[in-house]
């Protein structure tokens, strides 16, 4: 019988992703038992007091609060989830790394690339573990491309296509929550969805050095949302109008890093919050000199691979999600039965706590978040002079190379 170790867990903010930072948790013991981690929810906190009523009845939390100091600064606390809108990401983050708390903070971990190198400083002054909300990059398909990369069995990388393509503000008079406004979100949906799809790309493929980009923003005014009350995907019909401050869509041109090798591996990078169409259209197209792979997370269990130029049968083959594949097993015994979104958060979860432990460190760290946020910090400054922006490389990024 593997020991069992009790790990407090702090929430701020019980919105869509704090509740889904607790069910993860909870989930662990059930998914990874020999890790021997049982996490205890000690205390949330919410601005609204309806949120941390739900924290306390419903999700099991042992205590709450409307300030979330009070879960940094409590004792019984080892580990803490950010899950607040990005403007208060910095100052909670540099706080739990202060008060010694590790912590999985949501994307984008700050509003630019500044506020993300502070929390990293902050990060290695303290020590503290962390893990970022790119939940993408544990889907198990997701983890087979990696390893089809690093192995070789595409070949030399050529190029990249990343389409990270939402409807969740197709609606023009969809809700104007906190992410359309610059002071309470930074960029829009570079921020937003382009992060996620550079950190796949990164994951991957490897660490993107170049950027050129292009945003546009559809619906100039949206009917306000308050704070702490429904979701961006509301839709509010006769409300008060309200400016949209950032942009609805990017597209980039990129080049990965690789000096040495003669074959520059180039790529295409655009996001949308606005697309008619494609919901959670996000993909993932790999092409190499020997094969490739393309991924959709609305499909999120198949890929399709085409492994050699000379197979008998042309074209790609589509393959379901296996024990093969990633950590697919924990969930399901055979292959094909389908795994979804709630999932990859508890595949986060123990990866934040067993590194946390002093296990494998194989969760997402802030050097990848800085590695993101330079990316989309590139591209915005790319998208107002109209030119090629290089990226610093980060070292310490969990990049394929
Ligand atoms: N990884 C992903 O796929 C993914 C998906 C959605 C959201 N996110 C990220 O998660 C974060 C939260 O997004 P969400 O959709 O859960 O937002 P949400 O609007 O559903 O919830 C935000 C919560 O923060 C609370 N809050 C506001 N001010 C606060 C304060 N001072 N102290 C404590 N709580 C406060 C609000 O009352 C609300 O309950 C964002 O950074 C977002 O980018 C990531």
């Amino acid at each position: 019988m593997t020991e069992q170790k009790s790990i407090g867990v702090g929430l701020i903010s019980v919105g869509w992703m704090g509740k889904l930072h607790a069910r993860a948790y909870t989930s662990v013991p059930y998914v990874y038992p020999e890790l021997g981690i049982i996490p205890r929810l000690v205390i949330a906190a919410d601005a609204e007091q309806s949120r941390v009523n739900f924290a306390i009845s419903v999700l099991g939390f042992e205590r709450g609060t409307k300030d979330y100091r009070e879960v940094l600064n409590d004792p019984e606390v080892d580990v803490v989830s950010i899950c607040a809108p990005n403007f208060l990401h910095a100052e909670m983050a540099v706080a739990a790394a202060e008060a010694g708390k590790h912590f999985w903070i949501e994307k984008p971990a700050g509003r630019s690339l500044a506020e993300t190198a502070a929390i990293q400083a902050a990060v290695e002054r303290n020590g503290v573990e962390t893990s970022i909300g790119f939940n993408y990059r544990h889907a198990p398909a997701i983890e087979h491309v990696r390893q089809l990369v690093v192995d070789g069995r595409l070949g030399e990388i050529t190029n990249v296509r990343a389409s990270f393509l939402a409807g969740y503000a197709a609606e023009p008079n969809g809700a104007l929550s906190w992410r359309f406004e610059r002071k309470l979100a930074g960029s829009g949906v570079l921020a937003d969805l382009f992060s996620h799809a550079v950190d796949l790309c990164q994951y991957t493929v490897g660490a993107i050095s170049e950027v050129t980009a292009a945003t546009s923003i559809m619906f100039e005014a949206r009917p306000k949302l308050s704070m702490g009350r429904g979701t961006h995907f509301d839709v509010i019909e006769g409300g008060e109008l309200g400016a949209v401050e950032n942009e609805d869509y990017a597209a980039a041109l990129v080049q990965f890093a690789g000096p040495d090798r003669a074959l520059k591996t180039v790529g295409t990078i655009e996001a949308s919050r606005v697309a008619v169409g494609p919901e959670c259209g996000y993909r993932l197209e790999i092409y190499g000199t020997e094969g490739s792979v393309k991924w959709d997370f609305e499909r999120m269990n198949e890929l399709q691979v085409v492994l050699g130029r000379a197979n008998e049968e042309q074209g790609y083959t589509t393959t379901v999600a296996s024990p093969k594949y990633g950590d697919y097993a924990r969930f399901q015994p055979g292959p094909g039965n389908a795994m979804g979104f709630d999932d990859l958060k508890i595949i986060e979860a123990k990866k934040f706590l067993a590194a946390v432990a002093g296990g494998a460190e194989l969760n997402s760290n802030i050097h990848d978040a800085v590695a993101a946020a330079a990316v989309v910090e590139a591209a915005e400054q790319s998208a107002q002079t109209r030119s090629w922006h290089s990226v610093e490389q980060q070292v310490g990024a969990t990049c394929a190379r």
